[in-house]
């Protein structure tokens, strides 16, 4: 029997649907002698110094109320990271939110800028909140399909797109190194995106949770060559593997962090405390754990790609974060849930389906390589059986992509 209220719930979430990560991975986890190659979790755990300053900040009764926008020892240590990183030039005073990690971030700057009909622009695959959260704040969100470029989103697509829902665009998102797909863009390409948008009236959202795990190139922040437009999202979840902490941050222009602000004191007022001074510490002095991580993530990328290939499958190419996403066989007439359903019951490793970045459909999966190299090499060595006991069965990994 529907609940009397039901009815009366905001109509937006009508079209919003729970994560298929989240309820992917929860499905796979029953599965006994599951590998998960799910979450999007790093499998390092916070460096020791870091977790010191959270503990030092409880005992010496750092647990009151924070300033709305965070404490400022760490906008400071924000500050100064995005400038050594960077080059960026945030003033803490004025021009940085400390939220509840970078998913709040998102959830405020769409809140602060999003109304009814807006449209937003993503180029997709994609992380599926930004979809959710435009839409609970009732905007349309429209997809910029990238695969027929192995996943880049060129300026002259962009340009199409802006032309095409022209002043309906309220806001583009970018997110580079990307979720799903680990593609990411040299400066050269930041630059040229910068070219197209200075043209038109919208905001830039841009989420570069994954800007230390770029492998190819030094990370170039868009809001080197667009500040004026830009949102920028980062947090110390990735970089520092500090997931569970829940500390991100919002830079942007003076006017805009203020009204900004309004939406993070009304919904969050400021968050924990102790948090903060274990992330402050992470800015300060984690530069060496950032580089240890990656040096590893990339070992791992090489040799995750590489025996996947060797299996037979088409993969994006993984240039960051700590993702492959990897094409489903043309002959597999299914759903990517369908296939990973597969992958999961027969080979026992759980993915992440396609379907959670578009959408739709999308004929591929995701793997997250944060895992242990033990993990990681039964895990394709199942696949590698799996892959095999198909073509045996008549079926075979022949790929259309290059
Ligand atoms: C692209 C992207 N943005 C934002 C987030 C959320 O990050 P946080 O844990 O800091 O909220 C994630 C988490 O997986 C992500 O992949």
């Amino acid at each position: 029997m529907n609940n009397k209220i039901l009815s009366l719930l905001n109509n937006n979430l009508l079209t919003v649907t729970p994560s298929l990560i989240r309820s992917f991975d929860e499905e796979t986890s029953k599965i006994p002698g599951i590998i998960k190659l799910t979450l999007g979790e790093p499998n390092f755990n916070t460096p020791s110094h870091i977790k010191i300053s959270g503990i030092k900040a409880i005992v010496d009764n750092k647990t009151h109320y924070a300033p709305n926008r965070g404490i400022f020892e760490l906008r400071e240590a924000i500050s100064h990271y995005l400038q050594r990183h960077y080059n960026l030039t945030y003033n803490p005073k004025s021009q940085i939110i400390v939220t509840n990690g970078a998913s709040e971030a998102i959830s405020t700057a769409m809140n602060a800028f999003l109304q009814k009909e807006d449209v937003v622009l993503c180029p997709a695959p994609a992380f599926g909140l930004y979809k959710n959260l435009a839409e609970i704040n009732g905007a349309k969100y429209i997809e910029i399909d990238t695969e027929e470029n192995n996943y880049k989103l060129t300026p002259e697509k962009l340009t199409k797109y802006l032309k095409k829902y022209c002043d309906k665009v309220k806001m583009v998102i970018l997110n580079y190194p990307n979720n799903p797909t680990g593609i990411t863009y040299s400066e050269n390409e930041i630059k040229r995106f910068a070219d197209v948008l200075r043209q038109f009236s919208v905001v830039v959202l841009s989420d570069e949770v994954y800007s230390e795990f770029s492998y190819k190139e030094r990370h170039t922040s868009f809001s080197q060559y667009l500040p004026e437009q830009t949102i920028l999202v980062n947090s110390v979840s990735k970089s520092y593997a500090m997931t569970g902490w829940r500390v991100g941050y919002l830079c942007g222009p003076t006017e805009i962090i203020s009204n900004l602000g309004k939406v993070h004191q009304a919904n969050i007022a400021t968050i924990g405390t102790m948090n903060m001074f274990a992330a402050t510490e992470a800015l300060n002095n984690g530069d060496l754990d950032i580089q240890k991580m990656k040096l590893d993530y990339k070992k791992i990328r090489d040799f995750v790609c590489k025996k996947l290939k060797k299996i037979g499958y088409k993969i994006a190419p993984a240039e960051g974060a700590f993702y492959v996403y990897v094409k489903i066989p043309t002959d597999f007439k299914g759903t990517s849930i369908d296939y990973a359903r597969q992958l999961a019951q027969k080979a026992h490793v759980a993915v992440i389906p396609g379907a959670a970045f578009v959408k739709g459909d999308q004929r591929s999966f995701r793997i997250s390589y944060a895992a242990s190299i033990k993990d990681l090499t039964k895990a394709l060595d199942n696949l590698e059986e799996f892959t095999a006991r198909r073509q045996s069965n008549g079926q075979n990994n022949s790929l259309s992509c290059s």
